[in-house]
């Protein structure tokens, strides 16, 4: 369906919980994050049934995130379940693949089609000190699991941090010289409590470009599809892609095509702004398919333009962790 802005809103992210196995840097506070109750969770039933609703609207891509997603019981049962909405195209997830190792063929089979993992660096210290309890060989394991499982083409995504991986820019990009895989670096967006930090600790997507174009040489821009958030480029020579995204310095809001659902049963209509529509509430006390239905198209239909961070507006409500991405 369309916003009152005309951008067409057919993608859904869909966070399945609030809880992470990893604590990183960008993501979450070091300590006092209040996690919500397991009984303010869309149940497996619930949330299915809100995808069901918002299929009949024409959202037919549904993105799994978290926190981290595969903390979720029954993952591979609600994959299976979401397979099955009419409508529904293509389930992917985010993911920070600790897991995969374990469960990417079972997800495979049930449906699910590619996955995209966080992976900051290629040092094991660092990526201990950014995600502050994440083991790399764990991670690397579940990577090469997931595309053993088809779960392809991989995105990898690395946010980065001054002070903590923009040296390591260089060989997350040179991994594409060998891997099929799109590695796409992100600027860090300021969000809720951690904000100041991170605002202090931005690299730009243009930095962070100059950085791999001095170690490769120019790079190659490729077709961009017109809605991915980043633009396409490969080293000369290489096999994957390499993406640049550039949420803070370069909004690409008049692209934006997707609404969250959040694991406590909101609708977030923009990712930095913290309108939401309440859904769990009217579920709970008995709300019909067409009324769901028209609560939905509503807060859709009011998906505000954009952030407001070159105004100084940050969304204060909710840490990344409990948004997904
Ligand atoms: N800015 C940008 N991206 C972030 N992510 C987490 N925190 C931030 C942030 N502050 C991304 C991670 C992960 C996804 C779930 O969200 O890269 O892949
Ligand atoms: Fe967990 Fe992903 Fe946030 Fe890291 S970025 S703390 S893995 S949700």
């Amino acid at each position: 369906m369309r916003d009152s802005y005309g951008r067409e809103i057919h993608y859904l992210r869909v966070s399945l919980t609030d809880r992470c196995n990893f604590r990183c840097v960008y993501c979450m506070p070091e300590t006092g994050v209040i996690f919500h109750p397991y009984a303010h969770h869309l149940t497996d039933q619930e949330l299915v049934r809100v995808i069901g609703v918002m299929a009949t609207l024409g959202f037919d891509r549904v993105r799994l995130t978290g926190g981290e997603p595969t903390v979720r019981p029954n993952l591979v049962e609600i994959v299976q379940a979401i397979s099955a909405v009419p409508g529904i195209q293509e389930i992917a997830m985010t993911t920070n693949a600790l897991r995969l190792e374990k469960i990417a063929e079972p997800l495979a089979r049930a449906g699910m089609k590619r996955v995209n993992i966080s992976i900051d660096t290629l040092d094991a210290e660092r990526f201990t000190k950014i995600t502050r309890v994440g083991k790399l060989e764990a991670v690397w394991r579940g990577i090469l699991a997931a595309e053993r499982a088809g779960l392809t083409p991989l995105k990898l995504n690395a946010v980065i941090v001054r002070g903590f991986n923009e040296g390591d820019i260089e060989d997350l990009a040179r991994l594409t010289l060998d891997h099929a895989w799109d590695m796409r670096f992100i600027e860090m967006m300021p969000l809720g409590s951690i904000a100041d930090f991170q605002i202090d600790s931005i690299v730009t997507a243009e930095e962070m470009k100059a950085r791999v174009a001095a170690a490769f040489g120019e790079l190659i821009p490729l077709q961009w599809n017109g809605h991915d958030p980043a633009r396409p480029y490969r080293l000369p020579g290489g096999q994957g892609t390499l993406g640049f995204i550039s949420s803070v310095s370069a909004p690409f809001c008049e692209g934006c095509d997707r609404v969250r659902l959040t694991s406590d049963g909101r609708l977030r209509l923009c990712l930095l702004r913290d309108d939401e529509v309440e859904l769990l509430a009217p579920i709970r006390s008995g709300a019909s398919d067409p009324e769901l239905r028209e609560l939905i198209a509503h807060g859709v239909h009011h998906k505000p333009w954009g952030h407001g961070l070159a105004e100084n507006v940050i969304a204060e409500t909710r840490i990344m962790s409990q948004i997904g991405g």
